[in-house]
């Protein structure tokens, strides 16, 4: 469903990503984690079409979306929806609204219709009787809930989450983490996690993919993750700071 080959993006002469190679199947969970600041953003924003590559190829549903025109990646945006880090809701409108935002977008003006959508979408994220509650008035967890509610409205084939747990209390997060989990049961979405949220990476993910300096330095299952014996990997789960930072024994 997404393949990426030989992605490398700069910015000025910072090599954020120096080739990155992945392939997402259909139905698939991949989980990326790594360390922040390692360009895992960046990588959900190329892939989505929101920023150009230097080089490299994304293949989304069989087409590769680099130079495609703009016309056209909109219509392969429609298949990919985003979760962005924020949530990133209108917070003059209502929950519903927001829900509803990107139907009016796509040009559906049938209230029925729209009213149907919101209310299937807000049964699957346990949000009913909550609709007409504005943003300031809800907790950080319904806040991704709705912001959730708001890139699935469309019904993507896939969808892309930046950090979903961040900044939420290990109890929400793992509602957060259920609710995507039963996202990909009911609707076989496509997903992409990017998380720093070890626990998340290893409930949500059929596989998990390290991004370290600009490159995929692991990928595997979570079982294979777990018992790597790798340093580098080890440090990570282990939230130890760079081995270069520690003191070195004199010999
Ligand atoms: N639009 C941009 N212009 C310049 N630098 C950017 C831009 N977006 C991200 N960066 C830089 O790219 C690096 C990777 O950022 P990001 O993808 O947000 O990291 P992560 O999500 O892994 O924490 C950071 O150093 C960031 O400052
Ligand atoms: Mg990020």
């Amino acid at each position: 469903m997404i393949a990426v080959r030989g992605l490398t993006k700069k910015f000025g002469r910072q090599e954020i990503l120096r080739g990155i190679d992945l392939t997402v199947a259909r139905g698939e969970t991949l989980g990326i984690i790594g360390r922040s600041g390692g360009g895992k953003s960046v990588l959900l924003k190329l892939i989505i079409g929101l920023m150009q590559p230097d080089a490299g190829e994304i293949w989304i549903d069989g087409e590769n979306i680099i130079g495609l025109s703009e016309r056209k990646l909109a219509a392969i945006r429609q298949k990919v929806g985003i979760l962005f880090q924020g949530g990133a809701l209108f917070d003059s409108m209502t929950v519903e609204e927001n829900i509803a935002f990107p139907l009016h977008e796509a040009g559906e003006r049938d209230p029925k219709v729209v009213r149907e959508k919101v209310s299937e979408i807000l049964e699957v994220i346990e949000l009913e009787g909550e609709q007409r509650k504005m943003p300031v008035n809800l907790s950080g967890g319904m806040k991704k809930r709705v912001g959730l509610a708001r890139s699935i409205i469309r019904r993507p084939s896939c969808i892309l989450y930046d950090e979903p747990t961040s900044g939420l209390d290990p109890i929400v997060s793992d509602s957060i983490n259920r609710l995507i989990r039963r996202l990909q049961e009911r609707f076989r979405i496509t997903s992409i996690v990017v998380t720093h949220d070890m626990k998340s990476a290893f409930h949500v993910a059929d596989h998990i993919a390290y991004l370290h300096e600009g490159r995929i330095y692991f990928y595997g299952t979570p079982k294979e993750l777990e018992v790597s014996s790798d340093p580098l990997i080890q440090d990570f789960l282990l939230g130890r700071s760079e081995r270069e930072l520690e003191p070195v024994e004199s010999t």
